[in-house]
């Protein structure tokens, strides 16, 4: 069966989550495509979208409709070939229309697994629970015929135990998706060492067809993504657990996430990162990993506290982002979480944070906001001379930012010579292209 055969009966499962709505989207603009080709004009395609949370499935149908208009707003000289025979279709608001109704004539949504009988691929995208996942693979797995293969988008669970478990025989692969998937150019490829050959090409068909730069990574728990982002988030913790005696616990947040921020110049501090992707996540993404690799604490109490306190973070429905370690005012961190006041401790520039910042020190010469940096072309030159100056610095600010630099180069060569990734290139390729880092973290700034 070729690839294009297959793409005609495709199911995701956990449609109606953050990366399976995405990934939903990604799908149906490309089986849309395909469909319109005149020789597929007979040719029946259907895009399954099966959730356990029918209400959710609900909001899917109008997300995916906004979703496809901007799409095809954004792509009208395509959509103008494809739709070149449609001479009733005048301006670009015809074909945008006619696009959207064709994509979303493609879906089927709802809460019964039996939907994904006749697919030949499998996205699933549920929750990060290796019982729940084990379970749904071996159900669908009896469902559908023997040729169907799946593609997980696990965040941290080893494939090979996915595979075992489910009893797949190699019709396994992690296609790991980054947040959100319409927009991250990135997707991880994790295989089994018994995932079949034809899917490993089958993966890098998908990619191209979806626009991702594939990095390939071990299938070590966590892999080079969330290999890297874990051991860089405790860091922080623990080194604000250190501080805090001096600055308290929300003060020494504040700097860490200030540091990993400003001085380390990347698109948001490290608490506010944890916060995107949810409290409770990265807290699994903990617990999963240290499941599977023995000898390393990958563990930390402040998340369990955080969790108690049902401060979780994560994104609302329209996408705004949800309180967590920090305050968002309008989408910006305005404030800190006490967890001994179980409140919140608004940022005081002429107070208690404006103090934290005095102690921090001046910030090194040559300092550029990530932001500013990020189209420049001087972009390297810029960061060579900034991190030169940052590394002569002895203010506080700097030195947390030479140990926060020197631990994540630590994290990306650990993660080199343990075998998940291949290289050092393939780490700093994630970091850049998954995180949008402007540099990668194994580097000679340090
Ligand atoms: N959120 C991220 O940043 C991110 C990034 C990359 C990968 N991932 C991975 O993607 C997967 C999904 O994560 P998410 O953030 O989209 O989670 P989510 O909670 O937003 O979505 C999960 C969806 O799965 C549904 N679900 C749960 N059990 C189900 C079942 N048995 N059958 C059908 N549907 C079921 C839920 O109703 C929910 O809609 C996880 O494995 C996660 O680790 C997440």
């Amino acid at each position: 069966m070729t690839f294009d055969e297959r793409l005609r009966n495709v199911s995701v499962i956990g449609a109606a989550g953050k990366m399976g709505s995405g990934i939903a989207l990604l799908l149906a603009q490309e089986m849309a495509k395909q469909k319109l080709k005149p020789e597929n004009k007979n040719v029946p395609y259907r895009l399954n979208l099966i959730d356990v949370n029918d209400v959710a499935l609900d909001g899917l149908q109008t997300y995916l409709k906004g979703q496809l208009i901007k799409a095809g707003e954004k792509t009208t000289v395509l959509l103008r070939d494809l739709y070149k025979n449609r001479e009733d279709l005048v301006e670009n608001y015809d074909v945008i229309a006619a696009f959207v109704d064709d994509a979303m004539s493609l879906f089927r949504l709802g809460t019964d697994l039996g939907m994904a009988k006749n697919s030949h691929i499998i996205f699933e995208a549920v929750v990060e629970d290796k019982n729940i996942k084990v379970d749904l693979l071996k159900k669908l797995d009896q469902l559908t015929g023997k040729d169907a293969v799946y593609f997980t988008n696990t965040s941290s669970i080893p494939i090979n135990v996915l595979n075992r478990e489910a009893n797949l025989g190699g019709r396994i692969i992690g296609f790991h998706f980054y947040n959100p998937p319409a927009v991250q150019k990135l997707a991880e490829l994790i295989a089994a060492d018994q995932t079949k050959p034809e899917l490993k090409e089958m993966s890098l068909e998908l990619a191209k067809r979806l626009r991702k730069t594939i990095v390939p990574s071990n299938d070590i728990a966590g892999f080079i993504g969330n290999g890297h982002f874990l051991r860089d988030g405790l860091h922080a913790i623990r080194e604000a657990k250190k501080l805090a005696d001096e600055y308290t616990l929300p003060g020494a947040i504040y700097i860490m996430n200030k540091v990993s921020q400003d001085l380390l110049v990347r698109p948001m501090g490290i608490f506010q990162l944890i916060d995107y992707v949810g409290v409770n996540v990265y807290q699994c993404i903990s617990e999963t990993v240290s499941g599977y690799i023995k000898g390393e604490n990958l563990k930390d109490d402040l998340l369990a506290k955080m969790i108690q306190k049902k401060v979780l973070g994560g994104q609302r429905a329209d996408g705004s982002q949800k309180d967590g370690f920090l305050k968002y005012e309008k989408g910006r961190p305005a404030g800190v979480y006490d967890l001994e006041k179980s409140e919140y401790k608004m940022f005081d520039p002429s107070g208690w944070s404006g103090e934290i910042d005095k102690k921090l020190g001046d910030y090194p010469k040559g300092i550029v906001p990530w932001r500013n940096l990020l189209m420049d072309p001087k972009k390297d030159e810029k960061l060579t001379v900034y991190f030169k100056n940052l590394n002569a610095s002895n203010t506080l600010g700097a030195k947390l930012a030479k140990a926060y630099l020197k631990n994540s180069k630590e994290i990306g060569e650990f993660l080199v010579k343990s075998g998940v990734a291949k290289s050092a290139q393939d780490v700093n390729n994630v970091l850049l292209n998954g995180f949008y880092h402007l540099y990668g973290p194994i580097n000679d700034y340090i």
